[in-house]
Order: C-alpha cells, then sequence, then structure tokens
C-alpha cells in the first residue's frame, strides 16, 4: 500500500511514549484514557484501530533514576515498563500495541530513519552550548528559567550546563515548509490555543537541535560516531513508527509504515508540544515520510494549582483510586469534569460527588426505577411500542433526535465533556418525564398503552445513552445492555459490526418484547474513602 494515501477504513493514535523514570502516575493516565476513549469511540463506527503506547527508556533522566535505585538501566526499565502494562489493563484500556524503546527492533528503525536524515544533508556537527534540563529531557532558554536557573515545569530541579560537540539537526531549513503546513491544515495542531503556542514559537524563527549526547551511555548509539548517543528525544518519537510494526516481521520503516501510517493522532500534553507539533513534522518531512493528521496538546491535571508530577512528588496514584472507585469512575470523571484541552483540579470530594451524581443517580437510578416499573407492569419485557406508534414530538423521542450526529461530533473534537453532558441531559429529561407521567398512577387508570409508550420512552433514552458513553465507560454500558436484554460485550474489537453506530443512534434500536433483566443498580454509589 501506497504509504502517502491514509487508509480509510484504518485509524491510528498514539499516546506518548512514557518515561519509566517512576511508576505512572495520574497524568500518564489521563492521557492514555482519552486516546483510549478515541479509540473506542472509532471502533464504534466501524474502523479498524490502533492505539498505540509504550515506554520512553533510555536517556539521562532513565540512566539516573536507576543509578539512585542501584539498578541497571534495563533491570529497572524491566521492572518499570510492567506498571505501565499493568495498569493500562486495570484501567480497561485496549492498547494494540505497546512498544518499549529498548526494543532492538527500534534501534533498527532508529538507525535507518537516521539514515535518510543524513543523505538528506540534514545532519551536521556544531558546538552545542546551553541549560539543560534532564526532567524534560530538553535545552531551555535562559530567560524561560524560573530564579536561580529552576526549570519552570520542574520547579524543585536546576536545569544544569552543556558545551559539548553535539551532531545537529537542521531544523532551520524546514522553517517555511512548517509554516505552509500550518497555514493549510488549520486543524494540524489543536486546539487553538496551543496552535498559536506554536506559530508565535515558529514566528520566532527555528534554530537547529542537537540530536545526539556526548555523556549519556544510555542511548542508541549514534551510527556515524559511536562515541555518541542519540538524543533520547530523536529516539522516542520514532517509537510511534517501530510500534506499527507486526510480530515477527522484519524492522524496516517500509514495513513499519504499510498499513497504519500515518497517524491520525498524536494525542499528547502541552507541554510536549514542540516536540510533536514542530520537531517531528521536520524530521518526517526529511525522511521523505507522511506527517500525522493532526497533534492535540491536552491539558495539565494539577494539584492544588501545581502540576501532577512525578518530579514533584505530589502524585495521586492511579492503582490506587481504581481499586477504590472501580476503572469506569477513574476513566468518566477526568473526561466529564476537565475541558480535554484546559488544566483541571482533581479533588476527592469532587470526584465522589460527580460519580454518584451522574452515574448512581441520573443514569443507574433511571434505569433501576424503569424496569422495576417493566417487571411490575409489562411482563418483564420490553413494551412493545413499535417505532410508528411513538410520535416523533414525544419528548424523549424528539430529545433523542440528532443526538447521536452531535456526540460524534463532539467525539471528533475530543470533547468528552460535551458528550457527557449530551447523554446526560436525556437521563435528567427521563427522569423528570417518568415523575411527570407517574407510570404507576397509569396503571392504576387502566391506561396500559400509555404506559407502555412512557416506560419504552425511558428505557430506550438509558440505552441511548449508555451506548453514547460507552467508550468512557464500557463495563457499565455492558450492565446496562445486559440488563436492557441485549447480550453484547462493548469491549470486544468489532463492537462497531455488532451494533453500529447510526443504527444504535436511532431511535428505536431497542427491540420491542425482548426479555428484560433483572433491576439491579448498575452503578453502586460510592463513599468518600479517606
Ligand atoms: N517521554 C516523553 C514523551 C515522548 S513521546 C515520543 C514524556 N514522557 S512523560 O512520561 O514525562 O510524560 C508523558 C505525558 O504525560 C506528557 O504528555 C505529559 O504532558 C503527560 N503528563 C505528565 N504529567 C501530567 C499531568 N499532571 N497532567 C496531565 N498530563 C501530564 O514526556
Amino acid at each position: 500500500m501506497d504509504a502517502s494515501v491514509p487508509n480509510p477504513t484504518a485509524f491510528s493514535i498514539t499516546t506518548p511514549i512514557y518515561y519509566v523514570n517512576d511508576i505512572p502516575h495520574i497524568g500518564s493516565a489521563y492521557t492514555t484514557i482519552a486516546a483510549d476513549v478515541v479509540a473506542r469511540f472509532q471502533r464504534l463506527q466501524g474502523h479498524s484501530v490502533r492505539l498505540v503506547t509504550g515506554t520512553d527508556e533510555h536517556g539521562q533522566k532513565i540512566e539516573r533514576t536507576a543509578a539512585a535505585m542501584e539498578r541497571l538501566p534495563q533491570e529497572h526499565c524491566d521492572l518499570i515498563a510492567k506498571e505501565f502494562v499493568a495498569l493500562w489493563k486495570l484501567l480497561n484500556i485496549q492498547v494494540d500495541s505497546f512498544i518499549r524503546t529498548t526494543d532492538p527492533r527500534h534501534e533498527a528503525i532508529v538507525k535507518q530513519f537516521f539514515q535518510r536524515v543524513w543523505e538528506q544533508g540534514d545532519i551536521y556537527q556544531g558546538q552545542q552550548q546551553g541549560w539543560y534540563c534532564v526532567s524534560c529531557e530538553e535545552f531551555k532558554e535562559e530567560r524561560d528559567l524560573l530564579a536561580d536557573r529552576h526549570c519552570p515545569l520542574h520547579p524543585n530541579k536546576q536545569v544544569e550546563w552543556r558545551d559539548e560537540q553535539n551532531y545537529f539537526f537542521r531544523l532551520s531549513a524546514y522553517q517555511s515548509r512548517l509554516e505552509q503546513l500550518y497555514a493549510s491544515q488549520p486543524d494540524f495542531i489543536q486546539p487553538e490555543s496551543r496552535r498559536n503556542e506554536v506559530l508565535s514559537f515558529v514566528g520566532q524563527g527555528l534554530q537547529d537541535f542537537s540530536i545526539s549526547r556526548v555523556n549519556v551511555a544510555w542511548g542508541i548509539p549514534l551510527p556515524v560516531d559511536p562515541s555518541q548517543t542519540i538524543y533520547v528525544w530523536f529516539d522516542a518519537l520514532l517509537a510511534y513508527i517501530t510500534a506499527l510494526l507486526e510480530p515477527g516481521q522484519a524492522p524496516t520503516l517500509e514495513n513499519a509504515t504499510a498499513t497504519w501510517y500515518p497517524f491520525n493522532i498524536h494525542l499528547i500534553g502541552k507541554d510536549i508540544l514542540r516536540f510533536h507539533a514542530v520537531y517531528w513534522p521536520a524530521m518526517l518531512m526529511s525522511a521523505g515520510l507522511p506527517l500525522p493528521e493532526r497533534v492535540y496538546g491536552h491539558g495539565f491535571l494539577t494539584k492544588d494549582g501545581q502540576k501532577i508530577s512525578k518530579t514533584l512528588g505530589n502524585v495521586i496514584d492511579p492503582v490506587d483510586l481504581v481499586n477504590r472507585y472501580g476503572a469506569d469512575a477513574v476513566r468518566y470523571y477526568f473526561l466529564k469534569e476537565i475541558e480535554f484541552g484546559r488544566d483541571g483540579d482533581f479533588s476527592e470530594e469532587r470526584f465522589v460527588n460527580t460519580l454518584n451524581a451522574d452515574l448512581a443517580n441520573d443514569l443507574g437510578n433511571l434505569l433501576n426505577r424503569t424496569l422495576r416499573l417493566a417487571h411490575k407492569y409489562c411482563d418483564q419485557k420490553v413494551p412493545s411500542v413499535p417505532l410508528e406508534a411513538m410520535p416523533l414530538a414525544e419528548p424523549l423521542r424528539a430529545k433523542a433526535q440528532g443526538l447521536g450526529e452531535a456526540a460524534a461530533l463532539a467525539y471528533s473534537r475530543l470533547a468528552f465533556s460535551q458528550v457527557c453532558e449530551l447523554a446526560l441531559a436525556l437521563a435528567r429529561v427521563g427522569n423528570k418525564y417518568v415523575d411527570e407521567q407517574a407510570p404507576w398512577a397509569l396503571a392504576k387508570q387502566g391506561k396500559q398503552a400509555e404506559l407502555e409508550q412512557v416506560l419504552y420512552a425511558v428505557l430506550e433514552s438509558v440505552r441511548l445513552a449508555a451506548y453514547l458513553l460507552s467508550p468512557m465507560l464500557p463495563t457499565l454500558s455492558n450492565a446496562i445492555y445486559q440488563q436492557l436484554g441485549f447480550e453484547v460485550d462493548f469491549n470486544q474489537p468489532d463492537i462497531g459490526r455488532t451494533l453500529p453506530y447510526s443504527q444504535q443512534t436511532s431511535w428505536g434500536a431497542l427491540p420491542p418484547g425482548q426479555a428484560l433483566g433483572q433491576p439491579e443498580p448498575v452503578f453502586q454509589r460510592l463513599e468518600l474513602v479517606s
């Protein structure tokens, strides 16, 4: 397949390749949850999906961490990489490729890529002088530093002076091609605020950057000068490509880019925007490879206003959070309560309140009370209301109209909290509707047809809300669908074929007469555990 023509049914998305300086924290979980939700939404749409994640294991930061723990670097990486794999399983993330930068196939890919850029004449030797933040693995401009030369992203770390002979990548040569890219593809960098940041950075004039290190042994040797190793960022970005190799496939750029390449989205945090939106496309241009469709830089999770970070030591342990509240709860909270793209503070009290209000009350309770009524008055079956009998103006049907399209648009913009609002609004109208229509009173008055219409409309609304939320809440949506009498599993990769998006978002997908399951709370109320 020609790598420059994207495969229309294939969708590929990446999370950052995480440093293994410590076990994963909630910041790393945040990006990965969001990527999984996008991937699951694409599967619902019937696409084949490749979700790529992995661990970034080379460089000085990891070398030093391992040394401080008195471990060999590889031994340290092996231990921490396992923790990432385990967390993604715990959070119900459907990872298609997990790449470690110490994988020997990756070294082969990096060397081939380097060769292409070398042959292009984009690598030369020069003197690198500047202030280096080992935690960012990045040179910093003196004007950007805090007092006493501390890094703004790691205020407890001082930058270090470097003055060494390195090999440089000719980034400056790509200035105008990058500017053309941003102008011709306004959606390349999202959200808008991040795009503006990049435009202003590039507008100041791009400088070449060094892609090798002299005193870092823990890295891939530079093909043209083995006394140096490849800069960890040049190495790590290429892991996206290595990850696309099929098991057992020869590690060539041709193989890796044959099916899933170019990527549809690189999902990242705002701190690593320059690498993805400036350096990476220039590197790809130099190597003659197609560019990703978009780079989305989300905001930071903060605690008491400060970025949650391993280096700062104010971490929230995602394993602990999942063990106490469940994977769905954790997935939902961060996507619902923080507008994706902006920063957001974590509060456990808000966490518990949000989940109880949205999932236990608005959605879960609505299903439970309606199912009980259907058990009592409709012979434990979905009321037999044919589609034609349900007026278009019926309040819930009217509210559900166009919801599938609106949610799809929100998902495609990564506006997850908007999807939650759309689904929850339907559930809230449903609760009000049950109160107003009082099906128990209709039963007393012998108005069976009206009663059935009300119950059908409510059950159908809960189904639709669960379907729309399923990328965020796969376990809860499974439980709701099962109580509605379906035998489905939202974790199936071919879910878009079993439950196609357009069919499931049309009113009436709940089959009249379908036997219902036992009414049981689908989401247990949470208690604040201190
Ligand atoms: N190894 C590089 C990425 C290389 S990609 C080719 C790296 N790793 S990291 O582990 O430090 O960070 C990975 C991601 O986690 C970044 O996108 C970063 O923004 C994100 N987060 C780290 N702390 C975060 C928060 N407190 N909140 C949200 N995301 C945060 O950078």
